[in-house]
């Protein structure tokens, strides 16, 4: 019998590390839902993964395509109950959400600066989006044989070693983020949930310097997506080693 082709959602995946990871798992056969909030933006980078597909021969899923688009804001619960509404026109089955949509608003502040506004945008996508992302798609993880959440998080939000100052909105939100992965991992016992950090990569938020090319980046979340045992959840890691929370 044919293997079950695996269906995955990465959010936030019309650019940057979350289109690398969509292009990385479509290539390995998954069918990507590539989420993405600005429509526009979502359908033009289905239409280069799957142009992309026909000549890599990436296998097809749903409705002949190997990468589907799913209109999503993390943000906005609304947006949230539509594309799980809209997913389930197509399957009612997940086997990897990938939350990568985040955003970096902090600019200069510093942690006596940030405003209100920046603190709860900044908490509201990277982390609460996160949450309520899984919560609805949850339902169609379970429908899984191997169900898996992998939280894109960064380095910025570990304490192991102490702050340095530097952007405390968006650290804060990634040290929460990482609290989400040990509570859906605590919850969901039959489900691999892990935290990884991608490093620092070349996107419009890590910028021009960083020293990883987005391949780097999308490097070590396709091998938790993809190739890491079942077994291991509830974890932060990088380069495929744990790390400290
Ligand atoms: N780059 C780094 O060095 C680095 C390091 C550590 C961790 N990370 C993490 O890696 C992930 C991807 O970052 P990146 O570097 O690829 O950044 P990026 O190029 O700025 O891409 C961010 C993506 O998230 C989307 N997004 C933002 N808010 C959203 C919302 N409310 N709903 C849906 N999508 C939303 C953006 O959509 P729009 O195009 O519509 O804005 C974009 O597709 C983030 O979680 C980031 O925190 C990055």
């Amino acid at each position: 019998m044919a293997k079950k082709k695996r269906i995955a959602l990465v959010t936030g995946a019309n650019k940057g590390i979350g289109f690398e990871v969509a292009r990385d798992l479509a290539r390995k056969g998954f069918h990507v839902f590539l989420g993405a909030r600005n429509s526009e933006a979502g359908e033009a980078a289905v239409q280069k993964l799957n142009k992309e597909g026909e000549k890599e021969n990436y296998g097809k899923g749903h409705s002949g395509v190997a990468v589907t688009f799913l209109k999503i804001d993390v943000s906005k619960p609304d947006s949230i109950r539509r594309a799980a509404e809209e997913f389930s026109r197509s399957t009612d089955r997940l086997d990897v959400l990938v939350n990568n949509a985040g955003i970096l608003l902090d600019d200069d502040k510093d942690v006596l600066t940030a405003t209100p506004e920046i603190f709860e945008t900044t908490l509201r996508t990277n982390t609460v989006g996160a949450l309520l992302v899984s919560q609805a798609f949850v339902p169609f993880l379970k429908k899984s044989d191997a169900p898996r959440i992998v939280n894109v998080s960064s380095g910025g939000g570990q304490l192991a070693d102490g702050a340095d100052g530097w952007a405390p909105a968006y650290c804060i939100s990634k040290t929460a983020l990482n609290g989400v992965t040990s509570q859906l991992a605590a919850a969901l016992p039959k489900f691999a949930i892990n935290s990884v950090c991608p490093g620092w990569v070349r996107t419009d938020m890590g910028g021009a310097n960083a020293t990883r090319s987005v391949a780097e980046g999308a490097s070590g979340i396709v091998w938790l997506v993809s190739d890491a045992p079942q077994s291991e959840t509830g974890k932060f890691w990088r380069d495929r080693k744990v790390i400290p929370w």
